[in-house]
């Protein structure tokens, strides 16, 4: 049968997908990767002469479509105020790859990040969090705020930014949207002394949280770095924390809080402990009592995008009928 293209923008995009419904869809994603239903490739992601990067991210699902997500990564854009990912999710049906889907990726990258970590700290996290640091007051820590939201009963939220102007603005814009506290701090330090989550969503290069500063039992996600030669997570933290990842091949390439203190010999390989599809699947353990430090290592995986768009593409058509 031949196929209709249907074509999404933002405003379908954030119309349609629900965050819990996202979470929900992202925790099912994480465990496919596992049993092999999602098969996810490395990316490639070019560095162009102006220093900003094209990136191309394909994926495929047994359960019928493939394609790639491409966008473009402007990590200054938000200082400009034009979003720092934009592109598109091309999606194919797998029976005769028919182009069925361009989904806005924009939109989508920005709530599934949040959804992936909100569903791995509901597998790492101690359950009674009550308290986020949003470290970076931008596109993500929007996401990740609603995300978590969904699952933990959350009383206060600290946030901070290299901009402290940010971190205001972000602080008051966010205590207007939801029932819970929302201040901003000048120091990272002061954001995450009392936190029970963290989530580091900067492009920062050099560590911006140290481990003596954490509080006992603290779940970290770590999102922001997703180059070998960038981390925002202390080596001292990484060598303390039960570390878990979205994916061991990009984790094996990509991650630089996890690649850096392996090469100055201070873990080794074996302190990958595994991926969080694997936790959900029950194959190995998360926490294994509530005073652990967790990290997960987010780099993003184009199975998540696909599974959203593919879901997007279902509504749709749905829609339409
Ligand atoms: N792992 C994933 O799946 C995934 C998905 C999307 C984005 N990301 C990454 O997450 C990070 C945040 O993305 P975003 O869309 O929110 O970007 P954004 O540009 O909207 O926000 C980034 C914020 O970080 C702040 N910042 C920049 N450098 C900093 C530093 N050194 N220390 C502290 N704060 C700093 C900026 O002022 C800005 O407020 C980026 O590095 C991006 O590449 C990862």
């Amino acid at each position: 049968m031949k196929q209709q293209l249907v074509v999404l923008d933002e405003s379908f995009v954030e119309e349609h997908l629900d965050m819990k419904t996202c979470v929900d869809l992202m925790a099912q994603t994480l465990e496919n990767v596992e049993t092999g239903e999602d098969v996810q490739y490395l990316r490639t992601a070019i560095k162009m002469p102006n220093d900003n990067i094209l990136g191309l991210m394909p994926g495929y699902s047994n359960a019928g479509y493939f394609g790639t997500k491409i966008l473009s990564v402007y990590l200054q854009n938000s200082q400009e105020g034009y979003p720092s990912h934009q592109g598109q999710i091309l999606i194919f049906e797998k029976e005769h790859g028919q182009l069925k889907g361009v989904v806005d990726a924009t939109s989508v990258t920005q709530l599934r990040t949040g959804a992936v970590s909100a569903a791995a700290s509901k597998v790492l996290a101690n359950p009674d969090s009550a308290s986020l640091a949003l470290l970076g007051a931008g596109e993500q820590g929007e996401s990740h705020l609603q995300a978590l939201l969904t699952q933990f009963p959350l009383e206060q939220v600290t946030v901070w930014d290299k901009n402290f102007e940010r971190a205001q603005e972000f602080a008051r814009k966010e205590n207007e949207k939801y029932p819970v506290s929302v201040t901003a701090c000048q120091t990272s330090q002061e954001a995450v002394k009392d936190a029970d989550i963290i989530c580091t969503l900067t492009p920062a290069k050099t560590p911006i949280i140290e481990a003596d500063w954490l509080k006992s039992g603290v779940h970290i996600n770590a999102v922001g770095a997703c180059t070998p030669d960038s981390r925002e997570l202390a080596a001292d933290i990484v060598k303390q924390a039960r570390f878990f990842g979205d994916n061991e091949e990009s984790v094996m390439h990509e991650a630089g809080d996890f690649l850096l203190p392996l090469a100055d010999g201070l873990i080794t390989k074996d302190h990958f402990l595994g991926t969080i599809g694997q936790v959900l699947q029950g194959e190995i353990s998360g926490r294994l009592n509530k005073k652990d430090i967790t990290v997960f290592e987010a780099l993003g995986m184009a199975v998540e995008d696909l599974a959203v768009a593919n879901y997007l593409c279902q509504v749709a058509n749905n829609l339409e009928e």
